[in-house]
């Protein structure tokens, strides 16, 4: 996979939103994958300001949200369907209609009718991603199947409090279970782009980029994708034995070579 350095957070927005602009210029009914958290709000405000520069249009795109918590209402300040459409959806110009998201309010079907709606989306071009300090994607906790799809998983004590923030700073206020793509859901997107920034996020990152693949660090499982990017600043790059080969790589990239 591609490991690309940068000096902040700006910088990884603008490397991402011009491939997310690329793909739009290039396809008639792009669809992303949006994940929430802080990692990808810096590529939110550079979508807004484009759209709001009038470079980029969501018009025709479809988005699906990788995750959503079960046990609070769709309608809740902190479901992902609200967070994503308070930092993001809500200021450009994609169709409410268009944006999706597993449906935390019925656990039990929710699973497979996501899978059914990815599918006839036609699949997802560019798929955003976090990674949890346990090395989840979505939330494919450790121990997750490289092979789940879409389906129910119960939250870590470790991602629950990390969470926290959001629910009060009290890990019990934060919902046990959620719906989440599953890591293999994850790997049929066309385009994988992980970022990570911050210390607490270098360990995560060398094992899911270095490390053997392995359940116990769903992350790893990029290995195993042939797109996979990996944006991170330098704290989050610092355990990476290679990250002087990657920088190079990165520096003497030809022009023509996208992300
Ligand atoms: P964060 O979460 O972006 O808030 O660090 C990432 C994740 O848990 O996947």
């Amino acid at each position: 996979m591609e490991v690309i350095i940068v000096e902040n957070e700006q910088q990884a927005a603008d490397i991402v939103a011009g491939s997310i602009g690329l793909l739009m210029a290039e396809t008639s009914a792009p669809v992303i994958g949006l994940a929430t958290g802080s990692t990808p709000l810096a590529v939110y405000a550079e979508l807004r300001s484009r759209y709001e520069s009038g470079d980029l249009s969501f018009a025709d795109t479809t988005a699906f949200l990788l995750d959503e918590y079960v046990g609070i209402p769709h309608h809740h300040p902190e479901s992902y369907r609200s967070v994503i459409r308070r930092v993001f959806t809500d200021h450009v110009d994609l169709p409410p209609s268009s944006l999706h998201g597993p449906d935390g309010e019925d656990p039990k079907n929710g699973g497979a009718r996501y899978e059914a709606m990815i599918e006839s989306a036609g699949g997802i071009d560019i798929q955003l991603l976090g990674i949890g300090s346990d090395g989840h994607i979505g939330f494919n906790e450790p121990s997750s199947s490289l092979a789940s799809r879409t389906r129910l998983k119960s939250l870590t004590a470790q991602t629950r409090r990390d969470n926290s923030r959001y629910f009060g700073d009290d890990p019990d206020d934060v919902p046990r279970h959620v719906l989440t793509q599953g890591v293999a859901t994850i790997l049929d997107a066309r385009h994988l782009i992980l970022m990570a920034f911050g210390s607490s996020k270098a360990g995560p990152v060398a094992a899911a980029v270095e490390g053997p693949v392995t359940a116990m660090l769903p992350a790893s499982a990029l290995q195993l994708h042939q797109h996979a990017t990996v944006v991170v600043d330098e704290a989050a790059s610092i355990e990476l034995r290679l990250r002087d080969y990657y920088r190079e790589c990165y520096a003497n990239k030809p022009a023509w070579q996208r992300i």
